[in-house]
């Protein structure tokens, strides 16, 4: 099958399970790299039929193994990523030393496509080791393999996400919600199912665009976006601005737990707008934009932070 056999990284992620879906539903044989198959491989293997997926465990960077991969593959797809450092994973090795292995190996073999997941507002969020990390990954890939496509999404959400549900959970839990700087970031939240149509008809349609901004069709401040998810699990709390300093102090705590809920990195770049910079195209104008609207993609998984979980009474204003 010349030209349909895509080798992924990240499979495993809320982005790498819809598109698995969407590649092997549309004929793709998809090879899917991952740390740990005992942890990770019933998530992968049961998001196609049997005969599509091949499940492969390696780290990462052992090269001899990932360069085997490379040999019978024409398009390779990056989704790993992170968005807090451990003693194990710097971003500095996840997000710019493994894309430019990547692209390395991209060049050796000749391959049609790599696509790269990278972040919306990274120019901008210079104070950011994330965003930083993030843009060196980039100039490593179009340096090394230019006929890469890097992607820039927006925040990424879909009833497996670590946004809406973890936002949901702590709103469920907490009698106040702290905002940090007033709740007025702005976000244009792009469903994963909208992502991941990008990323196939990308592929499908062999485009090639250096970098792509995606996003979904609304722009929304993260205060915005947690009074939708209240009026949809029917909730009140109080959302409280946080003075900078205490949200500095908080993200020092948090991030001391092995999954932080913020760290100082994060609370950085949350300083910044996550919209169109207007400097590159975006999903729209390649011809593929958003379909989904927020609340109503929301609305079809909130059910079970409701009062009454699955047997809750539908109660959404609009
Ligand atoms: N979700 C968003 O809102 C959003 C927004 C902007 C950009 N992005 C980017 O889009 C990409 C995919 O996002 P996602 O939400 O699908 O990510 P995710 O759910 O967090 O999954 C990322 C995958 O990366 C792999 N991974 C994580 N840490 C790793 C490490 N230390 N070494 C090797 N592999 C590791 C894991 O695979 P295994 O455990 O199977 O090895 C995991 O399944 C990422 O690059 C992310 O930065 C996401």
């Amino acid at each position: 099958m010349k030209g349909k056999n895509c080798l992924i990284f990240g499979g495993s992620g809320q982005i790498g399970r819809h598109l698995i879906r969407k590649l092997t539903k549309n004929d793709y044989k998809v090879t899917v790299v991952t740390r740990n198959i005992h942890q990770k491989g019933h998530i992968i293997k049961t998001q196609g039929n049997a005969g599509y997926i091949d499940i492969v465990e390696s780290n990462i960077f052992n090269e001899a193994k990932i360069k085997s991969l490379f040999e019978r593959v024409d398009i390779c797809i990056n989704l790993v990523g992170i968005l807090y450092e451990k003693k194990t994973s710097s971003f500095k090795n996840i997000h710019t030393i493994f894309p430019s292995l990547l692209a390395k190996l991209s060049k050796q073999n000749n391959l049609r496509h790599l696509i790269h997941l990278s972040a919306l507002g990274i120019n901008e969020a210079i104070d950011s080791d994330y965003a930083k990390s993030k843009l060196e990954g980039e100039k490593e890939l179009l340096k090394n393999f230019p006929l890469t496509t890097i992607l820039r999404p927006s925040v990424v959400y879909s009833t497996d996400d670590n946004f809406t549900t973890n936002f949901m959970t702590l709103l469920n839990r907490l009698p106040v919600f702290p905002l940090y700087y007033n709740g007025q970031t702005k976000f244009m939240p792009i469903h994963s199912s909208d992502l991941v149509d990008i990323i196939y008809n990308i592929i499908s349609k062999n485009i090639n665009s250096h970098i792509i901004e995606c996003v979904g069709n609304e722009t929304l401040t993260l205060k915005e976006i947690i009074e939708k998810l209240l009026n949809l699990i029917d909730k009140r709390r109080i959302l409280l601005p946080v003075p900078l300093f205490f949200g500095k102090l908080s993200a020092k705590f948090f991030q001391l737990f092995p999954k932080p809920l913020i760290t100082e990195d994060q609370l950085r770049l949350l300083k910044y707008n996550n919209v169109v910079s207007g400097k590159y195209k975006t999903n729209s104008d390649i011809g593929f934009p958003a379909k989904c609207l927020f609340e109503k993609e929301v609305e079809k998984y909130c059910y079970m932070w409701r009062e009454g979980g699955q047997f809750s009474k539908k109660n959404v204003s609009k």
